[in-house]
């Protein structure tokens, strides 16, 4: 039986790697021609950013941690590349399958790579063409290194294609994040905070900011909060703040009456958040896709996106870095003029069952 291995090291990644296991899992085992090895980097580490996705989305415990932590870029990427290419000395797999965008996809990218095992890219194709985004960088560089390409749009291939990719190579597989989304519709769990804080459904606004651009510089998130306040009618303001985030807010008299501070949440109690919410303000690609299937209007605080199709037919609006130019989304917001989303091609919760067929072939 061939061994593949699945990276995953950051939040974003949990809920994209989870339908994997479950759709694998729904083929008789004398069938199944692999066998799932799950290593989690340390990336994250907390446990509101990290143990309780596991729980969330049962997704097997892993089957090693390599408990890297926090550090530089170079330092991150550096001791994920030590750790893996050790225990690939020891024990390879078949393939290795990494997921999205983060330090984790492109050291683990780089260091099977190099020992000749095949590597497959889940989310790959997305291009934001900004490259002060570390983000991006992995992108290009997990893109330029994979052999197989497991893509959420048609537009994904088609940029993929005009790297000098192989057709053949690229399987239009759709949105595992949003088979997560699926499985667990029914599931989403009100936080006890809710109530605590008297939220109503529809009638409070979601926040989430963690990209060094808007929250590593103090002034920069301060403006950006003070922005948000004012243009939101007074109504209440749920902000689950990143452990970077918090790390610049540590110490700091930030106070505003609208705006409620509150832990990360865990995968079913931040769903819970988004889906009655009036809308959500953002600067994770994550939330755009989320929140379109959702129909939820989206705000994103960033000037470009690798996911143009949650603007193009979904409920995301680019609103720009510029606090002083926020205040007509909000309006438009209030007025009830927000446009409606549609789901993208083939987000329809059968991703992870379309991969492990592939995977079955690619293993046969
Ligand atoms: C990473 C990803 C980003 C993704 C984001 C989601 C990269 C380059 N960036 O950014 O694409 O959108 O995750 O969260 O991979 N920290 C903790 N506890 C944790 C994790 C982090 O306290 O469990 C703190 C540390 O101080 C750390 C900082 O948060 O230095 C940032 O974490 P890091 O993994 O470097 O990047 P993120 O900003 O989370």
């Amino acid at each position: 039986m061939k061994k593949i291995d699945i990276i995953a090291g950051a939040r974003p990644n949990f809920m994209k790697i989870a339908p994997l296991f479950k759709a694998s899992k729904k083929i008789d085992k004398d069938l199944l021609n692999f066998e799932l090895r799950l290593i989690h980097t340390g990336q994250h580490y907390d446990k509101s950013m990290s143990e309780a996705f596991f729980s969330d989305l049962d997704i097997p415990k892993p089957d090693f941690n390599f408990n890297v932590g926090s550090g530089s870029h170079a330092e991150q990427t550096a001791k994920i590349m030590i750790e893996y290419e050790r225990l690939l000395n020891t024990d390879s797999p078949y393939l290795c399958i990494v997921v999205g965008d983060v330090n984790s996809t492109i050291a683990c990218a780089i260091a099977a790579k190099k020992q000749k095992i095949l590597v497959g890219h889940i989310e790959a194709g997305l291009r934001s063409d900004d490259l002060s985004m570390p983000e991006e960088i992995n992108r290009i560089v997990t893109d330029s290194i994979s052999d197989y390409f497991f893509t959420t749009t048609k537009e994904a291939g088609d940029t993929l294609i005009h790297s000098g990719i192989k057709e053949e190579n690229i399987f239009f597989v759709g949105n595992t994040m949003i088979d997560s989304l699926q499985s667990n519709l029914s599931n989403f769990k009100k936080p006890s905070l809710y109530d605590d804080l008297s939220l109503e459904d529809g009638k409070y606004l979601l926040l989430t900011l963690h990209r060094p651009a808007n929250v590593d510089e103090e002034i920069e998130l301060e403006r950006i909060l003070d922005s948000i306040a004012s243009a939101s009618n007074d109504m209440p303001i749920v902000f689950p703040v990143h452990p970077r985030t918090q790390t610049i807010l540590n110490g700091k008299d930030v106070n505003y009456s609208s705006i409620k501070f509150i832990p990360p949440q865990s995968y079913l109690e931040f769903m819970y958040l988004l889906k009655n919410s009036s809308a959500v303000i953002t600067d994770s690609g994550g939330i755009t896709e989320e929140s379109t299937i959702l129909n939820i209007p989206c705000m994103t605080i960033r000037d470009n996106t690798e996911r143009p199709e949650t603007v193009k037919i979904g409920t995301n609006e680019l609103i720009g870095t510029d606090h002083r130019k926020f205040a007509p989304w909000f309006e438009k917001l209030f007025k009830s003029q927000w446009k409606n989303g549609t789901a993208p091609e083939k987000w329809d919760g059968k991703a992870g069952e379309r991969i492990v067929k592939i995977l079955q072939k690619l293993t046969s």
